[in-house]
């Protein structure tokens, strides 16, 4: 994205002169606290969300809202970028796991059979056979997620965009999810997470950029030298300092969010 400006309606300017550059095959973290801009960012850049000001550009091509009102384009669009939400519940909307995966590839126009077969991969791929005939709305927030994530990945995008995709999850399914990402990055998927949770981004990044409370981008540059940097994840919150008294001593304690 080049000099992107981003304001909701009515609101002042959240993103002011914005520009980053992903390749393809990257795994990138965005890190902020809460409020940063982080689901704002990642709106964006799979197409939900369009630049106030300067131009947002996937796969060669300039997007904006009059291109994707093109039902064909943004078909193609949306076929090479997974989004998976925060919230799962503003995903979900089908009856039958089965049918909330097949949803897409139907969209798509592919034959029943096709559309069949793929969910049967996928569902055996993330182990949710058992869920198939269950309501999306009934299951835990965790099965929620990892139907989320099937209906993203039935239809193989290039690009994986997950905002905050741990949340809520416990450590094994955490751990499931992490290596389930590590794995579609080596096989050359590009995936864009979101956090303020630096061990997720510690596994699974190699890139980080950092959004202040302010908005602004503050780091982008290996993930490891973020991490290591107390001072930048104090200045935007992503680590805090508290005061703290043990035997009558005074010392001081740091802990992370999330
Ligand atoms: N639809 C909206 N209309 C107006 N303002 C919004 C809207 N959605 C988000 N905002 C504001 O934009 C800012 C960034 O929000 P965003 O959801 O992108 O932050 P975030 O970094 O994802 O936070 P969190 O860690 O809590 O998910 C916040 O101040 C929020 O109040
Ligand atoms: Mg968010």
């Amino acid at each position: 994205m080049d000099c992107v400006s981003f304001s909701y309606d009515g609101y002042e300017y959240l993103f002011d002169d914005f520009s980053l550059k992903i390749s393809s095959g990257e795994s990138v973290c965005i890190l902020g606290a809460n409020g940063s801009g982080k689901s704002t960012l990642l709106k964006i850049l799979c197409g939900l969300a369009y630049p106030s000001k300067g131009s947002f550009w996937a796969f060669g091509q300039k997007i904006t809202e009059d291109l994707l009102e093109d039902n064909r384009i943004a078909q193609k669009f949306h076929r090479r970028i997974g989004f998976i939400f925060q919230n799962s519940d503003a995903q979900l909307f089908n009856s039958r796991v089965w049918d909330e995966i097949a949803f897409g590839p139907y969209q798509l126009g592919l034959s029943k059979e096709e559309v069949r077969a793929r969910v049967e991969d996928v569902l055996t791929m993330l182990n949710l056979k058992n869920l198939a005939d269950r309501s999306p709305y009934r299951l835990s927030g965790g099965e929620k997620k990892k139907v989320a994530v099937a209906s993203a990945l039935i239809l193989n995008p290039e690009v994986l965009i997950l905002d905050e995709p741990t949340n809520g999850l416990d450590p094994k399914t955490q751990r499931w999810l992490i290596e389930l990402l590590l794995e579609l990055n080596k096989r050359g998927r590009t995936i864009i997470t979101s956090t303020h949770n630096l061990d997720l981004a510690h596994a699974i990044s190699k890139r980080a950029l950092v959004l202040s409370e302010d908005h602004r981008l503050v780091y982008d540059g290996p993930c490891h030298q973020a991490l290591a940097d107390s001072q930048l994840l104090m200045s935007v919150n992503l680590i805090d300092e508290y005061h703290h008294v043990h035997d009558a001593k005074e010392h001081r304690h740091r802990y992370t969010h999330g």
